[in-house]
């Protein structure tokens, strides 16, 4: 027995060791499943300001690999990774690429937004990306810059299926494409699928669109090319709508910023979708430790980058400057006192304990000021200007400090609240309630 194991265990040991021999998965007949999202605008993670909060990329890594023990995927993403405004939006591109390779997709098609990161950089995410960006109707001297369609050898049920995806842009979006592309140019969507109609039918056993517009572009869509078995749409809010039918064909959409999860189940001869289900990626989905992984890389390039540094400065309305909430002590004690014990000073412990505290995207409500040529910088040189401050509110007010009587400030009141206290990250403000938790100014200042 212990010779068998010498002669034939240890070799089969060291292949195993070495990565030469895998022994096959045992294949279950799995069906195939599309999952299916739009729009992820950048919304890598929830902010986390109000609890709970639904979304994320980390929470589908965790729920696509749930699905894939019961699904053989398809992985579709269409549109608008990004809002393109700068530098932050093309480091979260890049990350998001990074992200959907490890969950493994498939497709993205191009929305209006991937445009305006201008084609050399899509270009550059296309060679990132391990799956294919599609876009069937924009083109350059008559040539498609990307993929117009991919056909994905799958399997449903044990047997070999052809999925044939195409990605489509609303001819709406046109201006919007050449603003930064004046190259490209944006065929008509419905022409471009009379060019491409014989190859889709032939060529895709289940046949799949990606369309950037809205659900009337679509339903326009599958009258006149009812070949299609699904057309995701893209516009239509941040939560799923109802699914509707055009012939054979399946209009879905899971909404946008990556709160819900859509899968479209495929059953049956022929092919065809059965059931359309959206999963809300609550607090009840873990994140993927490796796609927290890539999101960590991301914040550590936007430190290195000095994003926070290079936020775009202007003075402030009266010309005055920050003076920092210390100042205010000597004079303001009992307010000072208050505020110190309120969530407004601890504001940037907050970022630090979740590792955004070099994001100029939270920092700009975390601190005083950043947006002025005065305001919070970085914790080396305005540690006086951290947290949500005297000044956040009451607005710059060194001359105060240096002469109160000449230099009165003006009432702060409920609208000094607002530019923080939004519906996406303090949904539930309400400025009576809000403020009887950090009333103060009753004192007689010294
Ligand atoms: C538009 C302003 C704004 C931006 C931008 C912002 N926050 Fe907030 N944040 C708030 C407000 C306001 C609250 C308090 C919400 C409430 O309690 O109603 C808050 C609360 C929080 C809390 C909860 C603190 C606690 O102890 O309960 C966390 C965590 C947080 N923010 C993290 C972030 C992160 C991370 C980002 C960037 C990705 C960010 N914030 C961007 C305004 C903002
Ligand atoms: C510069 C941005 C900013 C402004 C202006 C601002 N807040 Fe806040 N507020 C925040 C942030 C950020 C938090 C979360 C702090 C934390 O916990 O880290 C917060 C938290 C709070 C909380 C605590 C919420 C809770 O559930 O405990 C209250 C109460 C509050 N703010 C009231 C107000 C009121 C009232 C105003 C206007 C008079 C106001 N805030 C103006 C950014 C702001
Ligand atoms: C040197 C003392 C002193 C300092 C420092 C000081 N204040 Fe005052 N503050 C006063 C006095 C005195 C008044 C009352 C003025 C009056 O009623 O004539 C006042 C009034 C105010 C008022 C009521 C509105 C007004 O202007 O009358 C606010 C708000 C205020 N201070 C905020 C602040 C803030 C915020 C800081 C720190 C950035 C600050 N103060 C620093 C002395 C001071
Ligand atoms: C979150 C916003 C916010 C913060 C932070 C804040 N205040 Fe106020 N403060 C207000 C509001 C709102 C009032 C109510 C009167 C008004 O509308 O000006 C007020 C009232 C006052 C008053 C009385 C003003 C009057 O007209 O009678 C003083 C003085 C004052 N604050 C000083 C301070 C000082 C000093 C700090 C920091 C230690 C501070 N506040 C922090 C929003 C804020």
């Amino acid at each position: 027995m212990g010779r068998l194991v010498m002669w034939f265990g240890l070799p089969l040991l060291v292949l195993v060791s070495l990565g030469f021999y895998r022994p096959e998965p045992i294949s279950k007949a799995l069906p195939l499943g599309i999952v299916f999202g739009s729009e992820i605008n950048g919304y890598i993670t929830p902010c986390g300001c109000s609890k709970p909060m639904v979304g994320g990329i980390p929470r589908r890594g965790s729920l696509l690999k749930q699905l894939a023990q019961e699904y053989q995927l398809v992985r579709l993403e269409n549109g608008d990774l990004t809002k393109a405004q700068n530098r932050q939006d093309e480091l979260k591109a890049e990350t998001l690429i990074e992200m959907l390779n490890q969950m493994g997709y498939d497709a993205l098609n191009l929305g209006q937004y991937d445009y305006q990161l201008g084609l050399d950089y899509l270009q550059s995410l296309q060679s990132q990306f391990k799956g294919t960006l599609l876009s069937a109707n924009v083109q350059e001297n008559g040539n498609p810059v990307f993929t117009p369609f991919t056909v994905l050898e799958k399997s449903h049920l044990g047997r070999a299926v052809r999925v044939l995806v195409v990605g489509l842009i609303s001819d709406k979006y046109a201006d919007s494409v050449r603003q930064r592309n004046p190259q490209l140019q944006v065929v008509p969507h419905l022409s471009a699928l009379d060019t491409l109609r014989s190859q889709i039918e032939t060529q895709g056993d289940l046949r799949l669109l990606l369309f950037y517009g809205t659900a009337q572009e679509a339903e326009a869509i599958a009258q006149a090319h009812p070949y299609f078995h699904m057309i995701v749409y893209a516009k239509g809010g941040d939560g799923p709508l109802p699914t509707r039918t055009v012939g054979n064909t399946r209009l879905v959409f899971a909404g946008n910023d990556a709160k819900f999860v859509g899968l479209a189940k495929i059953e049956g001869e022929p092919l065809g979708v059965a059931q359309v289900d959206y999963t809300r990626l609550t607090e009840d989905f873990k994140d993927d430790p490796t796609i927290m992984q890539v999101k960590l890389g991301y914040l550590a390039r936007v430190e290195a980058e000095d994003l926070l540094g290079m936020v775009p400065r202007r003075p402030t309305l009266t010309g005055d400057q920050f003076a920092g909430s210390r100042t205010c002590m000597p004079c303001h004690s009992e307010d000072y006192r208050i505020w110190q014990r309120t969530a407004h000073a601890k504001a940037m412990q907050t970022l630090i304990d979740e590792k955004h505290d070099k994001d100029p995207e939270c920092v700009v409500c975390h601190v005083v000021g950043l947006e002025f040529e005065s305001g919070f910088q970085n914790m080396q040189k305005t540690p006086n200007l951290k947290d949500v401050g005297c000044e956040s509110c009451h607005g710059p007010a060194k001359r105060h400090v240096l002469d109160p009587q000449n230099n009165r400030l003006g009432k702060a009141g409920p609208q000094s609240c607002m530019g923080c206290h939004v519906p996406a990250h303090s949904p539930g403000f309400d400025f009576e309630t809000y403020w009887k938790k950090i009333e103060h100014g009753f004192d007689k200042p010294k």
